[in-house]
């Protein structure tokens, strides 16, 4: 969060400062030194500290230095595991303990507690280190740009001008490749022990004509890591919908931009629209001349919408057309912390914003070398990596590309409720599902329906949506699509099937089989499914839909309202059947681009459903399909 400049009280501002880099390096000295040199420990703290741990023959650690402060609570400073306060003639500071703890990660990523700047700490006698380099990597994620690189330990090399400048060379080196503005990094030779260069410039290295420490600290900006923000596009992350008496307020944060009453406000990846009625505050002012008429980047506030519309957590609201993307995949150059080795296949919750997605990650591209970021091959992530991975979702993401928008263009993954790696968007290559949606014509409004959605529901006793059939030619999807169409309609439902063969004959009788051919096939036929099945009618596709890409496009338009199925049967099974005789053809060369002989299938990588029909018989897939429909669209709709 950008905090203000000083407080209404009139108190210094307050700068929040991480500090990384490898365990050994001296942090725990480099921050009992400062928080001894700012006076902000009580009287002999940290030598009592210090004591105690020798007498308990272990080594001194900043977390005891933590947990002892923490006992002393009455003192009114707000200390947890990762957080402590000090203060210097013209800063208020907070101190953050290290990324790479997960639950540091998880605040700085949502925003709860973004740092304005780091130390970064690099050992003179150990150099700069693996670990030092994925910090500094994690630095990137977190959006810090100001980075002090105190290389401690100053009195182990003879306090030598020559390693300092080595390595304070190599650090900068090292942050200029992960893309940091070399003119927000400066470099510090310390020697905490000694207190060489913290509060002020000791006489130990005389070489060193810079500022010390403090100094440094002292100069940092309030809100610097996210001040690029402010000029960018309007990002308005929703964290919670709220009814109060009888307003309906999204509470959100605006973490780029800024937004003011009467903008109208696109809110992805629902894409509902609406304008700002007012922005409201706590408590309400008396009168209307009292509420604000515009919030800006850093600002939690809540809004209301000139209309209900359906807004949940996790949209990002934007003013059209400088919209996120949209799409239901991405690459994420992500750090990987989880335990268990991060594999192609595997499912994870990917928190995006105020987001959450599942995902499953489809391809590990290439891990990198933490060190020079140079490429290679990899079959699994494991802890502590750096690596390329593309992610895949179900739903649609609202995202931006993290050079478009650091923001909102960093995520964190999740496995069994555990923080397990966080990461960069990349959005190269990546179709934006946005542009698709509009239509090409202007002036075209949309007449609303005087029956809705539900109404048919209530009126057919069932809800309706998608069934789509998915699988190579003989896997089954047309006999299944027909023998689920009847058993559904004797059961008294809606039903319609929409098969390949069909509508090749009549509404894509213009489509062959290229895959820009095949796409637009896909397009209209999604189209129709969605137009039915807002009819009330529960819709059967039976496509090969090879195309993972276009699938997804019709999830997208279709929403909650897509089932994907895949019908799967290896392609020999397929070709042994070969109902239609067109596998042996094929293989004759008789036709060109035939789906899987020369022409790809792409399985779905989460489907709703698989029914296996090389294994199980007619009777078995039917009943299975029958039971899903029957729970899918069992009810009325409420
Ligand atoms: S899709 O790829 O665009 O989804 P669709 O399901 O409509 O294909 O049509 C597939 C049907 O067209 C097959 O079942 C088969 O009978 C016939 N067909 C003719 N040529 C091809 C081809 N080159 N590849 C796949 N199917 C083909």
């Amino acid at each position: 969060m950008t905090l203000p400049a000083s407080d209404a009280a009139g108190r210094k501002p307050v700068v929040k400062v991480v500090f990384a880099g490898h365990v050994d390096h001296g942090k725990s000295t480099l921050l009992g030194r400062l928080l001894t040199d700012l006076g902000a420990l009580p009287e002999g703290k940290l030598e009592s500290v210090a004591e105690s741990c020798k007498r308990r023959g272990v080594v001194f650690e900043w977390a005891f230095l933590l947990d002892a402060l923490k006992a002393e609570r009455d003192q009114g400073i707000t200390i947890d595991s990762t957080q402590v306060q000090a203060e210097s003639d013209n800063r208020r500071f907070v101190f953050i303990d290290a990324p790479g703890h997960h639950e540091f990660i998880k605040n700085m990523v949502t925003g709860a507690a973004q740092a304005d700047a780091a130390v970064l700490l690099v050992d003179a006698k150990d150099g700069v280190q693996g670990e030092t380099r994925r910090h500094a990597f994690l630095l990137g994620i977190l959006g810090i740009r100001d980075v002090i690189v105190a290389v401690t330990k100053m009195d182990l090399v003879s306090h030598e001008q020559a390693r300092f400048d080595d390595l304070a060379a190599q650090a900068r080196a090292h942050l200029a490749s992960l893309g940091f503005d070399l003119d927000r990094v400066n470099a510090i030779p310390v020697a905490a022990r000694d207190g060489e260069n913290i509060l002020t410039r000791g006489g130990a290295m005389p070489w060193y004509t810079g500022p010390a420490l403090i100094e440094y600290l002292d100069a940092l900006t309030p809100g610097a890591a996210g001040s690029d923000a402010a000029g960018g596009p309007l990002r308005y992350i929703v964290q919670g919908v709220y009814k109060f008496d009888e307003r309906r307020i999204l509470a959100g944060r605006i973490v780029s931009g800024s937004l003011a009453v009467g903008d109208e406000i696109q809110f992805s990846p629902g894409n509902r629209r609406a304008r700002i009625k007012s922005i409201e505050t706590w408590p309400r002012p008396e009168t209307p001349a009292g509420r604000p008429e515009r919030a800006d980047t850093g600002q939690s506030v809540g809004i209301t919408l000139d209309q209900q519309s359906f807004i949940e957590r996790g949209a990002v609201g934007s003013h059209p057309p400088a919209l996120p993307h949209l799409v239901n995949a991405f690459r994420g150059r992500i750090a990987w912390f989880g335990t268990e080795p991060l594999t192609p296949g595997a499912r994870y919750k990917i928190k995006l914003n105020a987001g959450e997605y599942l995902c499953i990650a489809e391809q590990i591209e290439h891990v990198l070398d933490a060190g020079d970021l140079s490429k290679s091959a990899a079959s699994s992530v494991t802890r502590n990596q750096i690596a390329d991975v593309v992610f895949r979702s179900r739903g649609l993401m609202a995202a931006d590309a993290h050079g478009e928008n650091p923001a909102t263009g960093r995520f964190v993954l999740v496995a069994d409720h555990r923080i397990v790696g966080c990461g960069l968007i990349d959005l190269e290559g990546f179709a934006d599902e946005q542009r698709t949606k509009g239509p090409k014509s202007a002036n075209i409004l949309r007449v609303e329906h005087r029956i809705d959605r539900m109404e048919r529901w209530r009126a057919n006793g069932h809800t309706s949506g998608i069934l789509w059939l998915t699988g190579l030619s003989g896997s089954g999807k047309s006999t299944l699509a027909v023998r689920l169409e009847e058993a559904l309609f004797r059961r008294g439902k809606q039903v319609f099937v929409l098969d390949g063969d069909n509508v090749r004959h009549g509404l894509c009788a213009d489509l062959g089989f290229s895959p820009e051919d095949r796409q637009e096939n896909i397009r209209r036929v999604g189209e129709l499914a969605q137009i039915l099945a807002h009819a009330g009618v529960i819709v059967i596709t039976a496509f090969i839909s090879p195309y993972r890409a276009d699938r997804d496009g019709v999830r997208a338009r279709a929403g909650d309202l897509f089932h994907e199925i895949h019908v799967s049967a290896d392609l020999a099974v397929c070709e042994r059947r070969d109902p239609k005789g067109l596998y042996k053809k094929a293989r004759a060369g008789e036709i060109p681009e035939f789906t899987g002989i020369s022409a790809p299938y792409e399985a779905p990588f989460a489907p709703e459903l698989t029914i296996d029909t090389a294994h199980e018989n007619v009777e078995a897939c039917v009943d299975r399909l029958v039971e899903y429909a029957l729970s899918a669209f069992g009810g009325n709709g409420g």
